[in-house]
């Protein structure tokens, strides 16, 4: 059967792999029809992915439908179409058993560190299949990608009425910035791209978004500034034009207290640094984004303010099911998510030309069938 295979950095090809064996127990056999293009395969691609190995058939954003199962397999049958949580863990180590398979001591994600859905037909385990009769296969293979706004969004938990900061509009913070809405919090948006405020506004309905210069300036704080029971930055730093102009458009938006979490979905270490200054006094910051860089930060800016740092890794079931529920119910719009396609020999030539800003992608799909 058919496959994509990425041989090393920058070199796709369409190649012919084995068919699958039957399902052992608690396996299923399915066929997948749709796969989303995230920022993981793009990185992949470059070579600049940590946990990406080579050769390897990428793909882990899947709507499939079930072709057979293995015995004592319950949860699905023959004909389920679903989505796929691509996380497989080990159901022993520590964080298993506590039930948090997302971050599974040795935790493998398909299309990353094993062979993904770029294929015709694969075997999962059945417990990771969350089927639904209403979703699309385009909709089902979203759910991957929403289900990591969803489980940034909660481990930030905000309130009805509390402002929450999304720091990042790429696809994943798009993601965070659904969930935000569906908490009934206030969402401001911040970006270096106007392009990407624009989408988050006009696709979103954002009403908040600040357009930053991505410097990081809020980080040259200096002691007087840290110890000043304001944290007025303006004065501290001795002239305008240290002053982060973003920081002080949060302070207008929010009276003067800053976003009670703050969800910083940028990749950049300089941002995920800097965005300590934009949380409020007892506020939280949520990690989603992922740098291999050193973040640094000087601690009193924490301390002061009693934040809580958070990092936020993957999505749990739950997260699957509810969003499958959600999109059926009309509660996400998934309109305005896809926006490029590409049948499967097609990906080998498309591919780099969605890795362009220029061509506006926000969620690429590949029809496998
Ligand atoms: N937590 C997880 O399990 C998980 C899963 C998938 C992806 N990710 C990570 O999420 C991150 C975002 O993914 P994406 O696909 O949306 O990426 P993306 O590159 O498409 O989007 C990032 C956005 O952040 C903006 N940005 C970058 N630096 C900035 C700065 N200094 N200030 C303000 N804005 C800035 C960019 O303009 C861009 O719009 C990546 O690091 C990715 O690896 C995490
Ligand atoms: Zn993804
Ligand atoms: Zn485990």
């Amino acid at each position: 059967m058919k496959a994509i295979l990425l041989e090393r950095p920058e070199h796709l090809s369409v190649t012919s792999i084995a068919e699958p064996k039957p399902p052992a127990p608690g396996e299923a056999l399915i066929r997948i029809h749709r796969v989303g293009i995230c920022g993981t395969d793009y990185s992949g691609y470059l070579g600049k992915m940590p946990f990406y190995s080579y050769p390897r058939i990428p793909g882990h954003e899947l709507g499939v439908q079930v072709v057979t199962v293995g015995e004592r397999v319950t949860n699905v049958k023959p004909g389920d179409r679903c989505s796929v949580e691509p996380y497989m863990n080990c159901q022993q180590c520590f964080a298993c058993r506590r039930g948090n398979s997302n971050c599974c001591e040795s935790l493998k994600v398909l299309g990353v560190m094993m062979d993904g859905g770029m294929c015709e037909q694969m075997i999962v385990p059945a417990r990771k299949l969350h089927p639904s009769p209403k979703l699309t296969m385009e909709q089902l293979a979203l759910v991957e990608t929403l289900a990591i706004g969803c489980h940034a969004v909660n481990r930030g938990h905000p309130q009805p009425g509390e402002n929450v900061l999304v720091i990042g509009a790429g696809p994943i913070g798009l993601s965070v910035i659904e969930f935000v809405k569906l908490s009934g919090a206030r969402t401001l948006v911040l970006d270096m791209k106007a392009q990407r405020l624009d989408f988050a506004k006009s696709k979103m309905g954002v009403d908040h978004t600040i357009l930053s210069k991505g410097d990081g300036k809020e980080v040259a704080l200096s002691p007087q500034t840290l110890l000043s029971p304001t944290d007025r930055v303006r004065g501290a730093l001795g002239g305008e034009g240290a002053v982060s102009s973003a920081l002080e458009e949060l302070k207008e938006l929010t009276d003067g207290v800053l976003p009670s979490v703050v969800i910083d979905a940028t990749g950049s270490n300089k941002s995920m640094s800097n965005a300590l200054n934009f949380v409020a006094h007892t506020g939280k910051l949520v990690f989603v984004g992922i740098t291999t860089q050193e973040i640094s930060f000087v601690h009193p800016l924490m301390h002061r303010r009693e934040m809580t740092l958070l990092a936020s890794r993957n999505a749990l079931p739950p997260d699957f099911t509810r969003i499958i529920k959600l999109i059926e119910d009309g509660q996400i719009d998934t309109r305005p998510w896809i926006t490029h396609h590409a049948q499967f020999e097609e990906i080998i030539d498309v591919f780099p030309a969605w890795l362009k800003p220029e061509t506006g992608v926000i969620k690429a799909v590949m029809h496998v069938t």
